[in-house]
């Protein structure tokens, strides 16, 4: 398979600095001198990613990822980080579009996709979320959802600039509620999704974008959810958080 499986640990608002250097020194001690056949992303929030940066910053089976950034490169946007800033601290990804970002902080398609570009043509290789929630899912809008949220988000970009980020299909009743999706929802979801890149970008641009799933991963779980064919991957929240469950997600898999 020509797609590289991504294990992303998105922390959230969890992890500070001193805890970070706890995971980053812990994590390490256990990945430190083996290879993986997979891509290891770790998201902490920006003010631990210099921690982050500093223990785990060289190590090359290793990348950092921030949970956001803005679509402005500088000036009057209090509260925002922008990507240019982001790079000082060794980040290579950006979470963009999580579901929570949508909906409490009411991003919508339009301002992700905006983000998703400016991330772009700074080099950063965006993680762009997308889902639906319970009642969308029961009223029959999936696919509705998932295309308005794919066509907007991913508008724009060239085909290099979409083989660069990767989507996450985050089923938001999923999301830190311990209810997975079962192995056939996500495939066929990711599928779906799949389907939508070849009608947008082409069949060979949808055959190589990697498409991760996220939603209550676990170690328990992993393997069930990686072994369908259009899974590449995760987006993990809650069972990231400790460097030994992170692990065992990786390895089983991977
Ligand atoms: O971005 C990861 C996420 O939203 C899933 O969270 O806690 O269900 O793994 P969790």
């Amino acid at each position: 398979m020509i797609r590289k499986p991504i294990f992303a640990a998105n922390w959230k608002m969890n992890l500070g600095p001193s805890e970070t250097e706890d995971f980053a020194k812990s994590f390490l001690s256990k990945v430190q001198n083996r290879t993986f056949p997979c891509d290891i992303v770790i998201a902490p929030p920006f003010v631990s990613l210099s921690k982050a940066a500093e223990i785990l910053g060289n190590v090359s089976s290793i990348a950092l990822a921030a949970q956001n950034c803005s679509q402005y490169d500088s000036g009057a946007y209090t509260g925002e980080i922008s990507g240019m800033m982001l790079k000082e601290f060794f980040v290579h990804y950006v979470i963009l579009g999580h579901s929570e970002r949508r909906a409490i902080y009411g991003e919508t398609d339009e301002v992700i996709n905006a983000k998703v570009r400016k991330a772009r043509e700074l080099n950063l290789r965006p993680i762009f979320c997308i889902g639906e929630t319970l009642e969308e899912r029961k009223s029959g809008q999936l696919e509705k959802v998932l295309r308005t949220q794919v066509s907007i988000g991913l508008k724009g970009l060239s085909e290099r600039d979409l083989l660069d980020t990767v989507i996450a299909y985050e089923p938001v009743w999923a999301i830190g509620t311990g209810v997975t999706a079962t192995a056939e929802q996500a495939q066929e979801a990711h599928a779906f999704v799949r389907s939508l890149v070849a009608e947008q970008f082409g069949n060979d641009s949808a055959a190589k974008i990697r498409i991760q799933y996220g939603g209550s991963v676990k170690p328990n779980n992993a393997a069930e959810l990686m072994a369908c064919p259009d899974i590449d991957g995760a987006l993990i929240g809650g069972a990231s958080l400790e460097p030994q469950s992170f692990l065992d997600i990786i390895q089983n898999g991977a």
